[in-house]
């Protein structure tokens, strides 16, 4: 891995995609040491609001695969997990279609509940996890994104994550979890697709 400051602030790394993923991949947009940081400082912003209250981390597959189990291991507080299936892409366009499945087995009556996504792009399939969660009896509802796309695509329900860890252009990305058509999750960074 070749990683370089390129003196544009203190935290600003740039790394030259890897040999092997030059095929798929035409830029590093996050680095794993950026990645590992905003965790570290997610997790203390966290505890400040959820560690009296034993939160359930929805962890949402297989996007966030990755991100939750990272960030679940850095927070400093007692949570428990679950883990739900929401399918909403084929390649990469959205069908509009979101299928959730997973929660039929857990029990989040009065419990304070926290969205683990690994983006939120339309927002549709966090506007779905969400109307579940509520209909389960949640008594909190809030989302924790490893990336949030800026684009006009944004549904007009869609919620508001609550917690972002890198806001991101509107370009189809992979890696750290991302996938494409089951792809490349196992990159340990997150990059930008390189149209063939
Ligand atoms: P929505 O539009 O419902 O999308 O907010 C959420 C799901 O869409 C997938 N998605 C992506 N997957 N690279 C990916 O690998 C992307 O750039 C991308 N944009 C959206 C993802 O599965 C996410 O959970
Ligand atoms: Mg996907």
């Amino acid at each position: 891995m070749n990683k370089k400051d390129e003196g544009e602030g203190p935290n600003k790394h740039v790394m030259t995609v890897p040999h092997e993923w030059q095929h798929i991949v035409s830029q590093v947009l996050i680095t794993p040491s950026e990645i590992r940081k905003r965790i570290s400082e997610l997790a203390v912003q966290l505890s400040t609001v959820y560690s009296k209250q034993n939160p359930i981390l929805i962890i949402v597959l297989k996007g966030s695969f990755l991100f939750a189990s990272d960030l679940s291991r850095a927070l400093p507080f007692e949570h428990e997990v679950e883990f739900i299936k929401a399918k909403s892409y084929k390649g990469t366009d959205s069908t509009g279609i979101v299928k959730i499945s997973g929660l039929e087995s857990a029990n989040l009556t009065n419990r304070h509940v926290l969205v683990i996504e690994d983006i939120v792009d339309t927002g549709l399939t966090l506007h779905h996890v969400y109307d579940r969660l509520t209909e389960a009896g949640a008594a909190s509802v809030k989302c924790c994104t490893l990336l949030e796309k800026d684009t006009v695509r944004r549904h007009k329900d869609s919620p508001k994550p609550d917690y972002v860890a890198f806001y991101i252009p509107d370009k189809f990305v992979l890696g750290y979890g991302l996938d494409l058509d089951q792809r490349f999750r196992h990159l340990p960074f997150v990059g930008v697709y390189k149209q063939p």
